[in-house]
């Protein structure tokens, strides 16, 4: 039986940060509020001349080097993204471009922050059924273009950045199992109600930014990546304890402790980034993923279960052996 191992990852973060402070003069909030209610202190935010596929390429080309791969050997490109660089082609083709692959399967997944779940569940079965050898898998997003800055229900919570992972073939796991949901019927309480097809003229007018029910969004956030860990673990006959390192979606802090109380996880089994990085939708699982690889934390041989939630509803979990 072949399995699919991650055997490089990557992040990028743009350079320019924005404090708690900042958006205190720009909204009516407080680091205080902010602080207690998210555990977001800085995120960042794309350049104006930056977008996705900036973020994406730079992330894509540390995951190659971790990986010990080249450009030409990549034969698929699966990109994880709410805020394409445009409508079409997909930020994958343009990913491809950049990094010169010629000819192999490129496409976007749209399964907001729970993307990343939704490509590497994609780009698992590619590997498995040997449709490929050397898959680039990247969660990217500049969510800082569709945020109503006036808006302090949302604006303060979400930031960009990009991050990816290489997925190779193996004979043992690797990725042992992907679990994927979604719900439809709560569309409505987490959105851009504007695109191409509906509002366009919004669109044109610059009106495209996401809307939250967060009270809703959070019970839901908190129920949902709670079962899905318990899905995943009784899908491997695995008990909590033998799992080394929880990567959950970054929305919020709270959300994380309440998951973690449901579940009897300690905090310290869990890697958190929000702090520093807000909500980076799609980018948040594979940004905290290559922070916890990449000071160590998480080591070769880990039972590392990674898991989003996102607007649709979605959600989706891996269970993966590094
Ligand atoms: O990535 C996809 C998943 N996304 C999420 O999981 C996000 C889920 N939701 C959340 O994280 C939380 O619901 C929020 C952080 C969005 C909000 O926290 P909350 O504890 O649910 O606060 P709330 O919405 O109940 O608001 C409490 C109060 C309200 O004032 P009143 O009505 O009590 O007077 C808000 O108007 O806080 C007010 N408020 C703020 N105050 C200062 C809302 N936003 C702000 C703000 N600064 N930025």
């Amino acid at each position: 039986m072949l399995f699919s191992r991650i055997t490089g990852t990557g992040g990028y973060l743009p350079e320019r940060v924005m404090t708690n402070a900042e958006l205190e003069t720009m909204v009516d909030t407080s680091d205080a509020w902010i602080t207690a209610r998210s555990g977001i202190k800085e995120r960042r935010i794309a350049a104006e001349d930056e977008y996705t596929c900036d973020l994406a390429e730079k992330a894509s080309l540390k995951a190659i080097q971790a990986a010990g791969k080249t450009c030409d050997e990549i034969d698929l490109i699966v990109v994880a993204t709410s805020t394409p660089d445009v409508v079409f082609p997909s930020t994958a083709c343009l990913l491809q471009e950049r990094l010169g692959v010629i000819g192999p399967p490129a496409f976007d997944v749209q399964a907001v922050c729970a993307g990343f779940l939704f490509a590497v569940d994609v780009a698992d079965k590619f590997i498995r059924t040997q449709s490929a050898k050397c898959a680039l898998v990247v969660g990217a997003e500049t969510f800082s273009r569709i945020l109503d800055w006036s808006d302090r229900q949302t604006c303060v919570l979400f930031g960009d950045g990009a991050g990816a992972v290489i997925l190779e073939p193996g004979d043992e796991p690797g990725i042992l199992s992907t679990h994927l949901h979604s719900d439809g019927r709560f569309k409505d309480l987490l959105c851009v109600p504007t695109g191409v097809s509906r509002n366009y003229q919004k669109l044109q007018d610059g009106g495209a930014y996401v809307t939250m029910e967060g009270g809703e969004v959070f019970r839901w956030a908190v129920t949902a990546m709670s079962d899905i860990v318990k899905e995943t673990l009784n899908a491997n006959s695995m008990t909590l304890d033998q799992v080394d390192w929880l990567v959950p979606h970054q929305a919020n802090s709270r959300i994380i402790s309440a998951i973690g109380k449901r579940l009897g996880l300690s905090e310290s089994k869990v890697i958190i980034t929000v702090e520093k990085h807000g909500n980076t939708s799609a980018a948040s699982v594979p940004l905290a993923l290559d922070e916890g690889v990449r000071d160590s934390r998480i080591k070769p041989g880990n039972f590392v279960l990674i898991e989003g939630f996102g607007g649709g509803f979605t959600w989706g979990s891996a269970m993966i052996k590094m």
